[in-house]
């Protein structure tokens, strides 16, 4: 049994002769299996069902469920949720809330397959460039996953930084990178308001009181130097100027020149580097192909 959290159920299977391999359905879900209900079946139990344990009786299943900020019950007998026990919070949801439900739903996506989580883990990044055609280019042109926090204060938005309306970029995300249904106006709104509230987590890399080490004040200096050149174009508080520049990065192809500053908070968390992911380390990029002289 696992919780299908971007689904809002619990899919309760038989793992001998499960046919993993292939599919034939939008689910991803063999019609045979999905037929036999002696070898698989699901449970609705909405929210986002995370952590499930089961009692003693083989039959009682306990299911943490974010979202409904409650502890459930579920009886596999009957193939039901049979209680729901609330853990307190409030009664209706905030706006922001609300955008988190959406942020997490699997069912705004084509054949419910993802969520802007499956490629903004938890807000930040992952570890794969995807491509989401937001660059207007051609297909197979991927980009690094952009981290969203501090998001509808970092305009521009996307690489090139041709996006200047932030709700229209949730719209599009909704719609051309999700291929799901029209959001509702309340729907972008929600979405943002969940997005303003996104924190990087702290980074381990400074001092357990937040101040920066010795070897990170050395780096600061070096970052604000004018030999650097770094705070001419990552600079103010999220490390970005909001301008589109021309760093020697683009290929033949672009549709648009040049790349918008990204933002270098927590940027220490990414695995791909640049646009296109091409430096997996700091170091990589900052000795190769962003490195000061083929910057200027
Ligand atoms: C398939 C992976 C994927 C999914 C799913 C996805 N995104 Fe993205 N997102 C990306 C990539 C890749 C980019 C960068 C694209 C570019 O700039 O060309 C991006 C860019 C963005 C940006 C602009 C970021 C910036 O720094 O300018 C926002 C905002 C955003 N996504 C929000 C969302 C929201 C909200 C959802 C869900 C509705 C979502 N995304 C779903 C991969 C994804
Ligand atoms: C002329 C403006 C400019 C200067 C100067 C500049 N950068 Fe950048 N920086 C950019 C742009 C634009 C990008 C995005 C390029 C790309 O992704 O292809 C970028 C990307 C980066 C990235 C990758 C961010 C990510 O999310 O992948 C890092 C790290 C970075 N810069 C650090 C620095 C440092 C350190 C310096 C000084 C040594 C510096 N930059 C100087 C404009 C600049």
């Amino acid at each position: 049994m696992v919780s299908s959290s971007g689904t809002h159920e619990l899919l309760v299977y038989r793992l001998r002769g499960l046919p993993l391999e292939s599919h034939g359905s939008p689910d991803h879900i063999p019609e045979e299996l999905l037929k036999d209900d002696d070898r698989f079946y699901r449970i609705p139990v909405g929210g986002r069902p995370m952590g499930i344990a089961m009692a003693g009786d083989d039959c009682t299943v306990y299911v943490a469920n974010y979202l409904e900020d409650a502890v459930q019950v579920v009886d596999l007998e009957k193939r039901e949720l049979i209680r729901t026990i609330h853990l307190g919070g409030p009664q209706a949801p905030s706006l922001a809330r609300q955008g988190e439900a959406i942020f997490y739903d699997a069912r705004r996506s084509l054949d419910q397959w993802y969520s802007c989580h499956s490629c903004h883990d938890h807000g930040g990044s992952n570890d794969k460039p995807m491509d989401t055609r937001n660059d207007g280019n051609l297909p197979f042109t991927f980009k690094a996953v952009p981290p969203l926090y501090n998001i509808r204060q970092t305009a521009p938005w996307t690489w090139h930084g041709w996006q200047e309306d932030f709700h229209a970029a949730m719209h599009k995300s909704l719609t051309e990178t999700m291929l799901g249904p029209e959001p509702t106006v309340d729907d972008a709104e929600a979405l943002a308001a969940f997005l303003d509230t996104l924190q990087p987590p702290p980074n381990p890399f400074r001092n357990p009181d937040g101040s920066l080490t010795e070897s990170a004040q050395r780096g600061e200096a070096v970052f604000h130097s004018e030999k650097a050149g770094c705070a001419n174009c990552h600079n103010g508080p999220y490390f970005t100027d909001g301008q589109i520049h021309d760093v020697g990065l683009g290929a033949p192809g672009d549709r648009y020149r040049g790349f918008n500053t990204p933002s270098l908070l927590s940027v220490y968390r990414k695995t791909h580097i640049l646009h296109d992911g091409r430096s997996e380390t700091l170091r990589q990029a900052l000795t190769g192909p962003h490195n000061p002289k083929r910057v200027f």
